[in-house]
């Protein structure tokens, strides 16, 4: 852990992600009294300070609205504001200025990929990363190439100690909880392998479309979007060894053995999918490829989990909003009654949000009466409400403190773009699917020897 920071200067304060996350962190953060005394916004928008407050304040008042006044008005006043061009030395010069007393000034780059580079190289001219603290926003890179070239560009600014790549899905408090409940339980370890797993699916579905990301999205596409990211990274939570010890690298390096032995996609393995009206969406290119949905199969090749296959499924215009993951375990070798086990019928499903938190343990019980004859159960052994800290309040407090524990390393990153990289460039049948189904029909035939994909339901199968 590095030390913490002495301001906190945010590219991009005028954008949407300032205003729809950043904002109301930062209210949380002052609330609980741990940001530094300066807080400077930086954009292009012919703002002053005054305009930036008034978004701050509106800003607040939707997302944190439980925030009182004395707040939210103090955080407006220890911001700052500097307009100008990322690209221009004399954005660069004022930033300085203002920064002049400060020793270990925090950079946050809520701008598009695309900058990163030229930004960071801006800071560097102007002698502003000597102390500072870097936290750059997914996605990391476009590609293999990119992301070795960019971590190279970043890492002669700053070294990697004081860079943070910020994957909000890792500060899920229900992600932390996957953690938490594998390694404080010892019941879990003798079975969770290859002997006892049978296969892993994860699930990312959302009900809704690209909305007014249409543009962003269209360059995307679902595999960038939250398979390389989140997705890759929470699979790796859920497989990884357990870490010698709880600093940051000790976990970081359990998380990175398994992004480095999830094996490399395989075209005839991954079905891509896209939305009935996806074209017609307002800054969607002209017959568009783009997939807004994709289904997948791997494997991670350990000792652990060799020959288990991994599922991760994800797509806008599902049926539900929900991410769920199962953990199937095999069957019974040998049924000891008439009828035969079905598969899928054991297992631990974790459901990640957004309305609620659960861990299931899914099995089989008798049914009343005279027969052998079964039914499926499942033991709720956790459900919380996810009204829990949100990710950006946990992750930027990290950062401001210098704890990279919950930050995607260089090795990470790249090892994750490794995995997905043979199926980005690959020119694979795009199937047209319906809004408010689970994805084209083509997608169910990865997991057919498994008993097909088990689909989250909203409410949650128990919920009361
Ligand atoms: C973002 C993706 O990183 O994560 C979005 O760009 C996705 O496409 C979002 O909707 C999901 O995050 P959450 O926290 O809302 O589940």
């Amino acid at each position: 852990m590095t030390g913490g920071s002495d301001a906190f200067v945010l590219f991009g304060a005028s954008g949407d992600l300032a205003a729809k996350k950043i904002f109301s962190a930062l209210g949380r953060l002052e609330a609980a009294g741990v940001l530094p005394t300066l807080l400077l916004g930086v954009a292009k928008s012919g703002w002053d300070i005054e305009r930036l407050r008034e978004r701050i304040r509106e800003s607040l008042k939707t997302h944190a609205p439980d925030l009182g006044s004395p707040v939210v008005e103090a955080l407006c006043q220890k911001f700052d504001y500097v307009d100008g061009d990322y690209q221009d030395e004399a954005t660069f010069k004022a930033l300085a200025t203002k920064l002049e007393k400060c020793k270990a000034p925090l950079f946050y780059l809520a701008i598009p990929p695309s900058l990163f580079g030229s930004v960071a190289d801006m800071l560097n001219k102007n002698h502003l990363t000597q102390n500072a603290h870097l936290i750059v926003e997914k996605p990391f890179g476009r590609d293999l190439s990119s992301a070795i070239e960019l971590n190279r560009t970043l890492r002669s600014i700053v070294p990697e100690e004081r860079l943070f790549r910020i994957d909000h899905y890792l500060g899920k408090d229900a992600v932390l909880n996957l953690v938490y409940f594998r390694f404080a339980n010892s019941f879990l370890e003798p079975i969770w392998n290859n002997r006892y797993v049978d296969n892993i699916q994860i699930t990312m579905s959302e009900k809704f479309g690209v909305a007014d990301r249409a543009s962003l999205y269209d360059e995307l596409g679902t595999v960038r979007d939250v398979v390389q990211n989140h997705l890759l990274h929470t699979l790796s939570i859920l497989a990884m060894e357990p870490p010698i010890n709880a600093t940051a690298d000790a976990n970081r390096e359990e998380k990175t053995k398994i992004l480095k032995a999830i094996q490399p996609l395989q075209g005839d393995r991954i079905v891509r999918g896209q939305y009935q009206g996806y074209l017609q969406e307002k800054g969607v290119r002209p017959h568009s490829t783009t997939e807004t949905f994709v289904a997948l199969e791997t494997s991670i090749e350990t000792w652990r989990w060799s020959g288990v296959p991994v599922y991760i499924r994800a797509g806008k215009c599902l049926a539900v909003t929900a991410t769920e993951i199962m953990v199937q375990f095999k069957k019974p070798p040998i049924s000891i009654t008439h009828e035969p086990f079905p598969p899928g019928a054991n297992y631990i499903r974790f459901r990640l949000g957004p309305d609620r938190v659960e861990i299931g343990l899914g099995a089989r019980a008798k049914r009343p009466g005279p027969t052998m004859v079964g039914q499926p159960i499942e033991l709720l052994v956790m459900r919380n409400q996810a009204g829990e800290e949100e990710p950006y309040e946990l992750l930027l407090g990290d950062a401001i403190r210098g704890d990279q524990s919950l930050f995607a390393s260089q090795d990470a990153v790249e090892a994750a773009w490794r995995v997905v990289d043979p199926i980005l460039k690959l020119e694979s049948p795009i199937y047209e699917y319906r809004d408010g189904s689970m994805g084209p029909e083509e997608a169910d035939a990865l997991v057919l020897h498994h008993g097909g994909w088990h689909n989250p339901t909203t409410p949650s199968p128990q919920a009361g």
